[in-house]
């Protein structure tokens, strides 16, 4: 199969695009240079063969990502906190009109289209979220990802067979330089402190990015009502203090935090009901949090020269957008 990736130096479609390639697919990985993609995961795609041709889906010609069997849309401005203020645009611009750029150009062949949304489409959940479950999205972020959803189902009105897949909190290798588990580790390793919003009891379905990019692949195959959305996300949640925990744990030293205001748009809870995952894909999450962590852990350690000689090395380390 011909399978286009967008975001493929993104911190999950990195390892997608990897993912695909090793399973013998044609894969055609596109990402933006101007929009941030990554150069550390740009030059690991290419140690693994894998060239990345540079496409804004925003202002690039995007009729050669049409002819594919396959298109995995991850390309996006992720991330709640930087959608408020001058972020909104960005993230209208990169997670909306991108998309709608695509679904135009893929209208006419018809590939199938997997659209990568967001657990923060749900708001606070007080109960494991269905995928059929009203939607509160309560950030410009979340707005950007339910409003791409609309163009992927008008899209499945007129024939595109598409599939939806809200990921909730991903986490493993790569993971971005803004998120939590990122900066907890590298404040750990570094000796500054990681920011820490709020009192730490927000809970999340943490996801490792293994078990997101087999769930991803699994929907890229299965013969998949057009229009189904799909939770991709792990079915326990665990409290932000008590991943911290558990990564002081894993370090053998807890990570220096500084508190925090609660950050805008930061929901109490995120909770994934994967009924529907495991029945239509026969998936579900199956790397628990020491286990993810751990790998996470040994990357950071990996990657960095000096960070991994212990708690307090590394100096003077820049968060950054290379990770
Ligand atoms: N990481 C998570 O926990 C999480 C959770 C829910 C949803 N998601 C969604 O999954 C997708 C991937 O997330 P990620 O964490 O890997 O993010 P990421 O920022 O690492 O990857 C996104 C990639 O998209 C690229 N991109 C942005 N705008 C583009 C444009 N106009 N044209 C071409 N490329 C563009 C960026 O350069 C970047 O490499 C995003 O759509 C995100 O909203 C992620």
């Amino acid at each position: 199969m011909r399978v286009v990736v967008t975001g493929a130096a993104g911190f999950i479609g990195s390892h997608l695009t990897q993912a695909v390639a090793a399973a013998g697919h044609e894969v055609l990985a596109v990402d933006a240079r101007s929009r941030g993609a990554s150069p550390a995961n740009l030059a690991e795609l290419a140690r693994t063969g894998i060239t990345v041709t540079d496409c804004d889906l925003v202002t690039d010609d995007l009729a050669p990502l049409a002819d594919a069997d396959v298109v995995l849309h991850l390309a996006g401005r992720p991330g709640v906190r930087s959608s408020f203020g001058e972020g909104e645009a960005e993230a209208r611009r990169d997670n909306v009109a991108a998309t709608a750029r695509l679904l135009d150009v893929c209208a006419a062949r018809g590939p199938r289209f997997v659209l990568a949304s967001s657990s923060s489409v749900y708001g606070d959940a007080d109960r494991p979220c269905t995928e059929d479950d009203p939607i509160a999205p309560g950030s410009p972020y979340a707005r950007s990802k339910s409003d791409a959803e609309t163009l992927v189902q008008r899209a499945a009105d007129g024939g595109l067979p598409v599939v939806v897949l809200r990921y909730f909190s991903v986490y493993g290798p790569r993971q971005r330089p803004d998120m939590a588990f990122h900066r907890f580790i590298e404040a750990a390793l570094v000796g500054s402190p990681a920011p820490l919003y709020g009192d730490g009891g927000q809970s999340r379905s943490f996801t490792y990015v293994g078990d997101v990019v087999e769930a991803t692949v699994r929907a890229a195959l299965a013969p998949l009502p057009p229009g189904t959305v799909l939770n991709v996300g792990h079915p326990v949640t665990v409290r932000v203090r008590d991943a911290l925990d558990r990564i002081g744990t894993l370090l053998g030293a807890p990570p220096p935090t500084v508190p925090k205001d609660r950050a805008p748009g930061d929901v109490t809870r995120t909770w994934a009901g994967t009924a529907r995952a495991t029945e239509l894909l026969g998936w579900t999450a199956t790397t628990g949090l020491d286990e993810g962590l751990a790998r996470q852990i040994a990357w950071h350690r990996k990657r960095a020269p000096g960070a991994g000689a212990g708690i307090g090395a590394g100096q003077g380390r820049r968060d950054r957008r290379t990770g």
